[in-house]
């Protein structure tokens, strides 16, 4: 079990795009294997390559009620979402400690390739819909809190420099 540093927000890493994966080798088994040892150790419900610094179009999502039933989703693509949204309160493991509200389409269906390389098509509603839309917007460079207005933004940004300062000067 190996598990990786996940990266805090406002590191300018988060905004890096990531590059989709030429191969699905062992090199991208073994970096889907550490991504989901470092989802559940957190515990988290998804984690995209760009929050541990990886940047390669690779996600890891656990929905699940007993965190058993990891998907991985290879060079993911949106290729539908439903005109009808909701709004969800999402948190993120980049973002610790802070929850907020953002309104996205209500289903989405997602193309993407499994860990063997073979393509697949997943239609998608619920938290599921609201992970997969948050970890893609990951390999794009965006985290959720660009969602929200300036002023929270800064609030947020401000908070967690301090805490990440506080954190370093810990150890
Ligand atoms: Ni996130």
């Amino acid at each position: 079990m190996a598990l990786l540093n996940v990266l805090c927000y406002p590191d300018p890493r988060l905004h890096k795009v990531a590059k989709p994966v030429a191969q699905v080798d062992a090199r991208i088994k073994k970096i889907v294997a550490d991504m989901a040892d470092t989802m559940y150790e957190a515990p988290g419900v998804g984690l995209a390559a760009t929050q541990v610094d990886i940047h390669e179009r690779i996600v890891v999502i656990d929905t699940s009620d007993e965190q058993n039933e990891l998907r991985v989703f290879i060079n993911p693509e949106i290729i539908w979402a439903s005109p009808e949204k909701k709004a969800w309160r999402e948190g993120c493991l980049s973002v610790p400690e802070f929850y907020d509200e953002v309104e996205r389409p209500a289903q989405v269906r997602v193309r993407a390739l499994d860990l063997d390389g073979k393509e697949f098509v997943i239609e998608a509603d619920g938290l599921l819909a609201v992970c997969l839309q948050h970890e893609l917007d990951h390999l794009q460079g965006k985290v959720f809190v660009e969602y929200l207005s300036i002023l929270k933004r800064t609030r947020i940004s401000h908070k967690l420099k301090k805490r990440t300062k506080e954190l370093s000067g810990e150890r």
